[in-house]
């Protein structure tokens, strides 16, 4: 039987035509055109409906691009800084790689994003907070507008974490142009892939400067090699690069695809007691992973759909993102909630995954549909 797949890379001809270039004009380093040609087309993809101009750097993952922008954004040994609680890990890891010390702020039911009420409790707990980092999870836009109000009540810069929200829009404004400085990943399951890469961005051409510093080993500008701070070697091969110029041809109709999926799903799993990841009015997800929530009370756990996806569709599901607060590495950390029971240990204990694969055919995605029912 076929594998269906939660999210695999999903290549063109165009790809492989780019790295032909780099290979023919042997552009085989972390800098050329392909990678020139990437960050263009990113920034104008991005750009094109935001009043704030973004400049693009391409690097070799999207956990690079949140460790620059966690620095140039200042955070530092014993930085508290506000994190979604939600989230993948490389949100979080980044954070502490500076010595920087993350508060985890719940999620609210409307986005699955962070709570702006949770914020809120957040900044009257701890008012020297100067740093907040929102996630938009499986690629759904968080409440930006209030996040933005609270963050600048208090002064505090707000980041992007918008690895999973390539092609996700807020109020017609794409994910990832709202904060100080944002990144983007690339990574073989997101809605299109370098293999491995992410970019950040930034409004001003100094931060993007000096994170270009970062991540060509901290070179000052003279002709030997003068070192006066820790860099690193964070960027995105040309080679690479060539496979998301010509992915970044293909994004519109991912994202359809995407779409198509999560539609279908809403609709034949529309009887079960079971609800699909929301999103919030005006906004245009990327519907990059399609996620349902099992009603509550009902005696049907996340892990006995995925492994009757598993063994009866041959389909690979997951579970939700296991809230950082309740991982062992942050064991002690703080999070913050307005609920008794955080809303993200919740969507953790009842939520998951459905395959989100743009390869998927219609048999497959019903395949899928029908095995789900049968678990009810
Ligand atoms: C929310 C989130 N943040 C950060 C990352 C890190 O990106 P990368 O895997 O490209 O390092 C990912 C994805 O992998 C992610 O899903």
């Amino acid at each position: 039987m076929k594998r269906i797949y939660l999210s695999s890379p999903t290549m063109h001809e165009e790809e492989l035509q780019f790295i032909h270039e780099a290979f023919e004009k042997n552009w085989i380093a972390p800098v050329g055109f392909n990678i020139d040609l990437l960050e263009k087309a990113v920034d104008e993809y991005i750009n094109a409906a935001s009043p704030v101009q973004y400049h693009t750097l391409a690097l070799c993952s999207g956990t690079a691009a949140l460790h620059l922008t966690y620095k140039v954004a200042g955070i530092t040994k014993g930085t508290p800084v506000f994190v979604s609680d939600s989230t993948y890990c490389a949100t979080a890891f980044p954070i502490t790689y500076e010595g920087g010390i993350p508060i985890f702020i719940d999620s609210e039911r409307d986005s699955w994003n962070m709570d702006p009420e949770a914020l809120d409790k957040a900044f009257r707990l701890h008012p020297e907070v100067k740093h907040v980092v929102v996630v938009h999870l499986f690629g759904t836009p968080a409440k930006m507008d209030e996040l933005m109000d609270i963050c600048k009540r208090h002064d505090a810069m707000l980041i992007e974490d918008a690895a999973e929200a390539l092609s996700s829009f807020y109020h017609g404004r794409h994910c990832g142009t709202f904060g100080a400085y944002n990144a983007f990943s690339f990574n073989g399951n997101k809605i299109i892939s370098t293999s491995a890469g992410g970019m950040l961005v930034a409004p001003d051409k100094k931060a993007w400067d000096k994170a270009m510093y970062y991540a060509t080993q901290s070179r000052d500008p003279v002709p030997w090699f003068e070192h006066k701070e820790i860099g690193y070697n964070y960027r995105l091969s040309n080679v690479l690069a060539g496979i998301g110029r010509g992915q970044m041809l293909h994004l519109d109709e991912h994202h359809a695809k995407k779409k198509r999926i999560y539609e279908t799903y809403k609709e034949g799993l529309k009887d079960l007691p079971i609800s699909m990841n929301p999103y919030l009015p005006n906004t245009e997800p990327n519907f990059w992973l399609s996620c349902m929530l099992i009603d509550k009370g009902v005696d049907v756990k996340p892990l006995i759909v995925l492994d009757a996806l598993n063994k009866k569709a041959n389909a690979e599901g997951r579970q939700i993102w296991k809230p950082m607060s309740l991982q062992d590495v942050y064991r002690g950390s703080e999070i913050i909630s307005i609920e008794d029971y955080p809303v993200g240990y919740d969507l953790y204990d009842r939520g998951l995954c459905l395959p989100s694969d743009i390869k998927m055919t219609d048999e497959d995605i019903h395949k899928v549909i029908e095995t789900v029912k049968g678990c009810f």
